[in-house]
């Protein structure tokens, strides 16, 4: 029987391809990892993974499918941030867009078995109804959102079997506190330096806090499972208010400053959670670790 082992996570050396590549790894695959190191770290790579240092913009990409043969590709690799996309629309779309495009043009063209690849809830805009479901309409309110659902809309039409995952709010280890990081992050950062903490709003908005490990696992589902051509919402379905967010950090870093409120900011969503039904029902699985256990595992 042939055994399809090799994967290619780009991003891989990012928060959230870096644990998948160690989840993969403890699983029996070969990890190859395409990273430019614009905001990942070789210190997130395991040692058993082979790296290219590469943007996947690169013709060289190419390379990589020729001396390997790959089976499955996680292309994970974007310009994250969605304020730097409002200040350069043209950088966010050459890296989430024309990148995209340059993963899946030679994912087709070396057969792989399937593309998995990383969206978010920020397609979804303000939400109408929440949990918000995949079939909720898509209004962008950022570039960011509209380059990760030009790539949607590409990975459906290249003619490959694919899965598109709309991660909610990913947190966990090796989550960079820097740029425009995870709240979960800027927390931790911040408590373990004993600094000042702002809060945007009235601290009462609620976000879907998803843990890093969850991710990876429904990741590796992806690749065992026979699913494909699916959109789907990686999510725990609960919703959690940033301050009481700050209240459980607060309590296991032994904080004991009070947060300081400011306005809230433009293109703030107030409440976003969203609906893993269609990931349980598919893929068998769902995020299940509480943000009480995710932060615990944290901060060990
Ligand atoms: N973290 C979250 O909460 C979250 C939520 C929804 C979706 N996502 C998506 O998940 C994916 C991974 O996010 P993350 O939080 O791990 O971010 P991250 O910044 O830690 O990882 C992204 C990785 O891609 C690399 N990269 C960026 N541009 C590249 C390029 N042109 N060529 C090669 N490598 C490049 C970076 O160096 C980095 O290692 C992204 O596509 C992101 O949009 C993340």
């Amino acid at each position: 029987m042939t055994e399809y082992k090799n994967v290619l996570i780009t991003g891989g050396a990012g928060f959230i391809g870096s644990h998948l590549g160690d989840l993969l790894i403890e699983n029996g695959y070969n990890v190859f990892v395409v990273d430019n190191l614009s905001s990942g770290n070789g210190h997130n790579l395991n040692a058993k993974a082979k790296f290219y240092n590469l943007n996947i913009n690169s013709i060289d990409l190419e390379n990589i499918f020729k001396e390997n043969k790959i089976d499955y590709v996680f292309h994970f690799a974007a310009q994250a941030s969605v304020s730097f996309s409002t200040k350069n629309p043209t950088e966010d779309a050459t890296e989430n867009i024309l990148g995209s495009i340059n993963v899946l043009k030679f994912s087709k063209k070396y057969a792989v078995k399937k593309f998995i690849t990383s969206s978010t809830a920020a397609v979804y805009g303000v939400p109408k109804y929440l949990p918000v479901d995949e079939n909720h309409t898509t209004t962008c309110l950022s570039f960011y959102g509209l380059s990760k659902l030009t790539m949607e809309k590409y990975t459906e039409l290249f003619g490959i079997d694919y899965l598109i995952f709309r991660f909610a709010n990913v947190y966990g280890p090796r989550q960079s506190a820097h740029g425009e990081a995870g709240v979960v992050a800027i927390f931790a950062d911040k408590m373990k330096q004993n600094k000042e903490i702002i809060i945007h709003g009235d601290g009462e908005q609620t976000r879907d806090f998803v843990y890093v490990s969850d991710i990876a696992e429904v990741c590796l589902c992806a690749i065992q499972s026979e699913l494909k051509n699916e959109i789907i919402n990686v999510s725990t379905d609960k919703a959690i208010s940033i301050n009481r967010l700050f209240e459980l950090m607060a309590e296991k870093y032994c904080y004991k400053k009070t947060p300081s409120y400011t306005q809230a900011r433009f293109g703030d969503i107030k409440h976003s959670i969203l609906d893993n039904k269609k990931c349980n029902e598919l893929l068998g699985i769902t995020p299940a670790t509480s943000v009480e256990s995710g932060l615990e595992a944290l901060v060990g």
